[in-house]
């Protein structure tokens, strides 16, 4: 840290004839009172922090802003340094993330046990404010018990503001959310409202109603981890988008994705000086060796993302929630993009509920925030069946169209095996709004597979075979095969223009690079007519 701006109490400078009353030090003694204050609450807070295993509040701003860049504003706002009164439970500043600026703010829990009254509302809403204002991202460390039961509905009300103001930058700066300490009752609303929310895997937590309260009216009897630890979040509720292993490794993953975000919606998308390396040419080469010719086997689609982005390197969003579908940052030829793709080693990548929910939000905050969306397609389809319809599927999954439909970013789809029915569409096809689609060659098109086809279209048939004593099944293989040879592929879709080319896999980098540059003068206004769409939520 550089600097820190004490406000919140006054000084005065004794002049001659001006003599200072005894109560109210000179600049010097105040600037001593404040630094001794400042140290021994430090020190107070190191003690109580460290023996839970976690930083102070101080050393994670440290830790997160680049060296010696940040300066702390509100030092003592809510205290009084005259009578050893620190202020208030919550941190807050600016400074550097890899040379962009950033605000950050992290809750104190060594004062009050780092919860919410007045004055800590008062502080990370003029931060907020700043960051709007300003037009760059905001950090939030989270580590509080929550609305301060003192300070009553005045604490709540704070949080009521929080909340509007959360709402108020949502699409105009980037939010991140970083857990690392409790964070409980309607207070974890405030990182919900955010874009990203990182997650500790030891003394992070996350719940409405914490352990005690859930034991009392319900009779449940649950722990910490199980009701809203790290790992609860990242495979199962999906609230969290990733899990760190501990709170260097969680800031260092925040500074990673701030890489690839604009400061704003109203900054370009970051663009990084790129050198064509050997290692990308021969990974961009080898690409199709990725994949495997037999549609229904397995692979690693991260693996295929890695062989086509900028020195291998992928930034991967929630990869354990809903990984049947993958999303994160990369950049290709230096331009930072969004790249969504189907997993099919996992659930052969259909689409679910929750697959669909998390792609539909990835493409909301890449079309916010103008970085242009990159769709790798290979999708057997949505997962049927009664468990998924109960869970909304429909509703649910019309959210990723809404999404894709919505966006007005470049996007550029390659379907790399295959793309079935309502998933093809869904998946960043031309008709919901891509600018570019195009397929490898083999892949397989169609409204459905042929088994599910010719079992529609050939029931009567099929019927008058078994009547008549026939080889029911040899008949099937049949229609099958014919059915494929007729239907399935990229055919159909290139004679439409739904497709704008079969290209070589060796050729994807390039295509997806000479697209984007294509693309970078896109008209991407968006007509005010409305006051806002009411996709499905
Ligand atoms: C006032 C609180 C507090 C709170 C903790 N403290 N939570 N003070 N209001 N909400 C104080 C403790 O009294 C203690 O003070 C210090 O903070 C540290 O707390 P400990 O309990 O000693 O720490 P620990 O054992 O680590 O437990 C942390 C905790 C627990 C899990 C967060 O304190 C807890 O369950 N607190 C209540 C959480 C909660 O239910 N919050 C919801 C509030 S309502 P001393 O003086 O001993 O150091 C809410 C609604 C927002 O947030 C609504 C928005 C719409």
């Amino acid at each position: 840290m550089t600097s820190t701006i004490p406000t919140g109490t006054s000084s005065r400078t004794t002049t001659a004839g001006d003599a200072a009353p005894t109560d109210v030090p000179c600049r010097e003694d105040y600037a001593r009172l404040a630094t001794e204050l400042a140290e021994r609450t430090e020190e107070k807070a190191a003690t109580r922090q460290h023996a839970k295993g976690k930083q102070t509040a101080r050393e994670r701003l440290d830790a997160f802003f680049d060296d010696d860049s940040w300066t702390e504003v509100g030092r003592f706002t809510g205290g009084d340094v005259r009578t050893g009164n620190a202020g208030s439970a919550v941190v807050t500043g600016y400074g550097q993330v890899q040379g962009r600026m950033v605000a950050a703010y992290a809750q104190d829990f060594s004062v009050k046990g780092g919860t919410l009254g007045r004055v800590e509302g008062d502080k990370i809403i003029a931060l907020m404010d700043r960051a709007i204002t300003m037009r760059i991202p905001i950090v939030g460390m989270q580590d509080s018990g929550g609305a301060r039961i003192q300070e009553g509905v005045v604490a709540l009300s704070q949080y009521g503001r929080i909340f509007r103001k959360s709402c108020q930058a949502s699409g105009l700066i980037p939010q991140i959310s970083l857990i690392l300490g409790p964070c409980a009752g309607g207070a974890v609303y405030s990182p919900a409202l955010t874009d990203f929310i990182i997650m500790t895997r030891e003394n992070s937590h996350m719940f409405v109603t914490g352990p005690e309260v859930v034991r009392a009216t319900t009779g449940e009897n649950v722990s910490f981890a199980e009701l809203g630890g790290a790992r609860m979040h990242n495979f199962q509720s999906g609230v969290a988008h990733y899990l760190a292993e501990n709170e260097d490794e969680a800031i260092d993953y925040v500074r990673s994705l701030l890489d690839y975000l604009p400061s704003s919606c109203q900054s370009p998308a970051p663009r990084y000086d790129y050198e064509p390396s050997d290692e990308d040419e021969q990974a961009a080469t080898r690409v199709g060796d990725l994949v495997p010719v037999d549609p229904r086997h397995p692979y690693d689609v991260v693996a295929v993302i890695e062989a086509l982005v900028d020195h291998g390197e992928f930034v991967q969003i929630q990869e354990l929630f809903a990984s049947r579908i993958v999303i994160g940052f990369a950049c290709l030829n230096g331009q930072s993009v969004g790249i969504i793709a189907n997993q099919p080693k996992e659930d052969a990548g259909t689409l679910d509920v929750d697959a669909s929910e998390k792609a539909a939000r990835f493409v909301r905050f890449c079309d916010a925030f103008g970085l242009a969306i990159i769709t790798l397609v290979d999708v057997p389809g949505y997962r049927p069946g009664t468990e998924q319809e109960q869970a909304g599927i429909i509703r649910r999954g019309a959210k990723l169209i809404a999404a894709y439909a919505n966006a007005t970013v470049p996007m550029v789809t390659v379907i790399l095996r295959k793309a079935y029915g309502g998933a093809y569409i869904v998946m960043g096809s031309k008709s919901i709004g891509a600018d570019f689609a195009f397929a490898w060659p083999g892949s397989e098109i169609a409204v459905m597979g042929a088994e599910g086809a010719v079992s529609i279209m050939y029931h009567r048939e099929i019927a008058a075979v078994e009547k008549a004593g026939g080889d029911v099944e040899a008949e099937r293989a049949r229609l099958v095969e014919q059915y494929h040879a007729e239907n399935i592929g990229p055919d159909l879709s290139v004679q439409t223009g739904e497709l704008d080319g079969v290209i070589d896999p060796t050729d994807t980098r390039r295509v997806l690079i000479d697209s984007l540059a294509l693309l970078a003068t896109k008209d991407q206004t968006v007509p005010h007519l409305k006051r806002h769409d009411n996709a499905p939520q």
